[in-house]
């Protein structure tokens, strides 16, 4: 049976990559986190105090030894052969993110990374220009989304979970912010490919979410 190259976008907190996972898992893929390394650059632009909108994101981009490696369902980034893996989801390292990753050569940089992670088939890479820019040749395009009301409470409850104090108004806040940035932003902005499929997982548990996806996928198969 045919590996299929599954792209899935969308905004933050609508469930890609839970779903994307154990989608993956399900079929025996591989899990590919592009926010991840978006985040990482973050990580390094925060710790080294660069200016995010600078040439400096540019010249950093050219230097970048970035590892992703998928480890018992979770995602190890490792930056000039660090493990950074829960520092790049600080609330910090959220609010930094969108403004590098409007930086064009760093774009630039990330799509040939990513399309060469996706060559062999047998992928689920999700993020929020993969559909459109990174994989325009995907056999599945998914577009999730959910209510920013959803998408908020969700992801106040995964970082409570994990020892933080977060306002939720303040968290909804920020999630609209980061949204607005990513969908406005010259290069690859967040959009559905014309040939997606939309999934709204605002009323949909994950199991729910994946059964539905497994079905497309499944179909996909069938027809390609
Ligand atoms: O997990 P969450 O949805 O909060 O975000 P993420 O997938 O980790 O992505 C973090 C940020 O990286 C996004 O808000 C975008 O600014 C950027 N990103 C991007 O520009 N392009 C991608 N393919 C993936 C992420
Ligand atoms: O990757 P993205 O930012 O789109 O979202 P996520 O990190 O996969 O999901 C954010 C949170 O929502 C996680 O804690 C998931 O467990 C939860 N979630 C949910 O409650 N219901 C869904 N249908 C999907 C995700």
């Amino acid at each position: 049976m045919k590996r299929l190259i599954i792209a899935i976008d969308g905004p933050a907190g609508a469930g890609k990559s839970t779903v994307a996972k154990l989608v993956a898992q399900r079929l025996g893929y591989t899990y590919i986190d592009t926010g991840a390394m978006y985040r990482a650059v973050a990580w390094q632009v925060l710790t080294e105090g660069i200016d995010p909108a600078s040439e400096a994101v540019a010249n950093l981009a050219h230097k970048l030894d970035m590892k992703l490696t998928y480890v018992d369902g979770k995602t190890e980034v490792f930056l000039n052969n660090q493990d950074i893996t829960d520092d790049i989801r600080t609330p910090e390292v959220s609010r930094l993110v969108p403004k590098v990753a409007q930086v064009p050569e760093l774009r630039a940089v990330m799509l040939t990374l990513q399309r060469d992670m996706a060559i062999a088939g047998g992928v689920v890479m999700d993020g929020r220009d993969i559909g459109t820019h990174v994989l325009p040749n995907a056999d599945l395009k998914l577009f999730l989304t959910a209510s920013i009301k959803e998408r908020a409470k969700r992801r106040w409850h995964e970082l409570t979970s994990k020892g933080y104090t977060i306002d939720l108004a303040e968290l909804e806040n920020e999630i609209a912010c980061r949204d607005k940035a990513d969908c406005e932003r010259e290069v690859a902005p967040l959009i559905a490919a014309t040939d997606a499929v939309m999934v709204d997982t605002t009323e949909l548990s994950i199991d729910e979410a994946v059964t539905e996806i497994l079905e497309l996928c499944k179909e996909r198969q069938t027809h390609v």
